[in-house]
């Protein structure tokens, strides 16, 4: 099986872009060892922190923020940083030429129910000339990606990455510490039986929504005239690696149940990284009215809404928005 370092050699991808994703990955295979530990590590339980969203850190949101940055930092390999569980972005090497956005642990409700958790990361170029410690290098749309993945800590520690040349999954060989290359050019399936969606929400949405949803869970007697099936794992990692291996629709849409954050998943270090995973494997990304990875960032913990998965079933779900 191949290492993934030759695989993106032989796209064509810069050297010091697959040396930034190796010390990611680096991290990465140091949470994969303290995630599968468990209690036994100490890493279990919440801290008496909020970061700067108002979410209560769990002991691992805090461990494995400090990881990957550490790592990202010592490297050289990155100008500037950008975490959930950081309040502003961190300067690195000035001379560096890629910025980072990641989750360092999304999923971090399941940490302590052994369940799914994963990490997920965005890497762009920061502007010519730019100054590390300006926060507005990561106002960028998420068409401007040059890489993005998530490493999902499940049964066996899977990478999902694309570098702009399709979406491949590679599979962590916990013997040797290397990733290897499971499988090339990943599809979603662009019809689907299957949705994603916080349903505890229903009243807090939208009509659209309501009625989209409405629809499906009518089933073969309602207006889509077939049943649908739902999951919901209440980690996004989780979720969209679901639908990368076999269709679906995964939601989190627009709510009012709180009027101050009518969205909850971030743009930066979620949403966007998972549009380009979703769109190299020949899916759809869009908030319900624009493609997720054409929107102007103005800060960088904006929330959107998301709606991703096969192509029809989406295009089918964004009807209901026109
Ligand atoms: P995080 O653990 O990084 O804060 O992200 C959790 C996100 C996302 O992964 C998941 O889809 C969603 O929150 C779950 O939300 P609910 O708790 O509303 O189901
Ligand atoms: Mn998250
Ligand atoms: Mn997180």
């Amino acid at each position: 099986m191949r290492r993934l370092p030759p695989v993106l050699l032989e796209d064509g991808c810069p050297r010091e872009l697959i040396s930034l994703i190796r010390t990611i990955l680096a991290a990465c295979k140091e949470i994969s060892f303290r995630v599968g530990q468990g209690a036994l590590s100490g890493v279990l339980g919440s801290t008496l922190d909020e970061n700067i969203q108002g979410e209560t850190q769990k002991k691992l949101d805090v461990v494995t923020n400090q990881l990957l940055k550490d790592i990202l930092l010592e490297s050289g390999y990155v100008k500037a940083i950008a975490s959930e569980e950081e309040d502003y972005t961190v300067a690195g090497n000035p001379d560096a030429e890629y910025i980072v956005a990641f989750d360092p642990l999304d999923g971090s409700s399941n940490t302590d129910i052994n369940s799914l958790v994963g990490t997920i990361f965005s890497i762009m170029k920061a502007p010519e000339g730019s100054d590390a410690a300006d926060q507005s290098i990561f106002m960028q749309p998420g068409k401007n990606q040059v890489a993005a993945g998530y490493v999902l800590y499940g049964p066996c520690t899977t990478l999902a990455l694309t570098t702009g040349k399709g979406t491949r999954f590679f599979t962590l060989d916990k013997t040797h510490g290397t990733f290897l290359l499971t499988q090339d050019f990943a599809q979603v399936p662009e019809d689907t039986n299957e949705y994603a969606i916080n349903a505890s929400n229903q009243r807090h949405w939208q009509p659209a929504m309501q009625s989209y949803i409405d629809d499906l869970m009518a089933g073969e007697t309602g207006p889509r005239a077939r049943n649908f099936n739902m999951r919901w794992i209440a980690a996004m990692v989780g979720d969209v690696h679901r639908v990368l291996c076999r269709g679906g629709l995964f939601t989190y849409p627009t709510d009012t149940k709180d009027p101050n954050k009518p969205n909850k998943l971030r743009l930066l270090y979620e949403a966007n990284p998972m549009a380009m995973l979703i769109e190299q494997a020949g899916g759809i990304a869009s908030t319900g009215t624009e493609r997720i990875m054409d929107i102007q960032p103005d800060a960088i913990h904006q929330r959107v809404a998301v709606i991703l998965g096969s192509k029809n079933e989406v295009e089918t779900c964004l009807g209901y928005h026109k």
